[in-house]
């Protein structure tokens, strides 16, 4: 799993920017255009949070957990619909902006989270974190089929027979290169040397490779009813969220020039987030990215019929 100190540096440190670009409580996960680029990001996130609303059932009155819930966008738009939500997430400046505006929302692990920890819930959602629950060390310790595994399981502690489960993150893409080949000294743009890149803003995290990996370890406890790619879509989504942390502004200018010794210090830093690559589009470009939006319901599978939590 990426460490608490891995999230810190993706997400602590862009929080203040991230907020004055994106706004207090924005999405910072691929849009739901479903191709209409003449969408706005704001329509096309609202657009997303609707599918998932009518999907895993989001309204009065209805519990659910959120897996690495960000700056709280989607808890946001439940507590608009009527529901009881609550979220957890590894960036203590996150947790800070989340409880700021209200929110429920806990520092703490999320594959942790099972029916102990905050009781029973009738729907999850984890959109953008499944892609730092396994590590590059816990892939080479032949470790990731485990953690996805587990992770599926608590989940489904939480949840009704039925109930489900809405899960959206990046994937090896159909050309992804061999991760040994990834590195600092191949040359500048190649796959190998972006997807270093891209490793670099987010450490400590490895991708699932492909759907059928993640169906795979859902399966004992959940059935796939949708899948769709968004690809193209979260291409569409960089560029705008890039437009917008791009644009100038007196405070935005300020707080850059805050982060100057630590882009002096530091050459992860400056490959993170001033290589002048956006390395995530590239990478989906190059299709050695691609990304899944998938409804799983829970199954009545052997085990899980009987339990008395349901
Ligand atoms: C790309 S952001 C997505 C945020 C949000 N879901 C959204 O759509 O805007 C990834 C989130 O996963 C969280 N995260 C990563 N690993 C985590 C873990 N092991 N436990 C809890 N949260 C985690 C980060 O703190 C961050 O909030």
């Amino acid at each position: 799993m990426a460490s608490r100190a891995d999230i810190e540096f993706t997400y602590t440190s862009i929080d203040r920017i991230f907020r004055l670009s994106l706004g207090e409580l924005a999405d910072y996960s691929g849009a739901r255009y479903d191709g209409d680029f003449s969408l706005t990001l704001e329509q096309a996130q609202a657009r997303k949070h609707e599918y998932i609303a009518e999907q895993i059932g989001i309204g009065p009155g209805h519990r659910l957990l959120d897996l690495g819930c960000g700056w709280g966008a989607l808890l946001n738009f439940a507590r608009a619909r009527g529901a009881e939500g609550v979220g957890v997430a590894l960036s203590s400046a996150q947790v800070a902006s989340c409880r700021r505006h209200g929110l429920d929302v806990h520092l703490r692990d999320a594959r942790t989270v099972d029916r102990e920890t905050f009781g029973p819930f009738d729907a999850v959602a984890s959109l953008g974190a499944f892609e730092h629950f396994c590590s590059p060390d816990s892939y080479r310790d032949g470790r990731q089929e485990e953690i996805y595994s587990q992770l599926f399981a608590n989940a489904a502690s939480v949840l009704p027979v039925g109930g489900r489960f809405y899960l959206q993150t990046m994937v090896f893409g159909a050309k992804m290169i061999p991760f040994e080949d990834v590195g600092e000294h191949a040359p500048r743009d190649s796959d190998a040397f972006i997807l270093f890149l891209l490793g670099c803003q987010f450490p400590g995290s490895f991708l699932p490779y492909g759907l059928e990996q993640i169906v795979r370890c859902a399966q004992p406890h959940f059935r796939l009813l949708e899948s769709s790619s968004g690809r193209l879509d979260y291409i569409e989504t960089i560029t705008q969220w890039s437009k917008r942390i791009g644009a100038p502004g007196m405070r935005k200018n300020l707080l850059k020039l805050r982060l100057l010794p630590r882009w002096l210090r530091s050459p992860e830093f400056r490959y993170a987030f001033t290589s002048g690559v956006s390395a995530n589009r590239v990478c989906f470009e190059r299709e050695l990215l691609d990304h899944f939006r998938m409804v799983f319901e829970k199954t009545d599978a052997p085990g899980t019929l009987d339990d008395p939590r349901g």
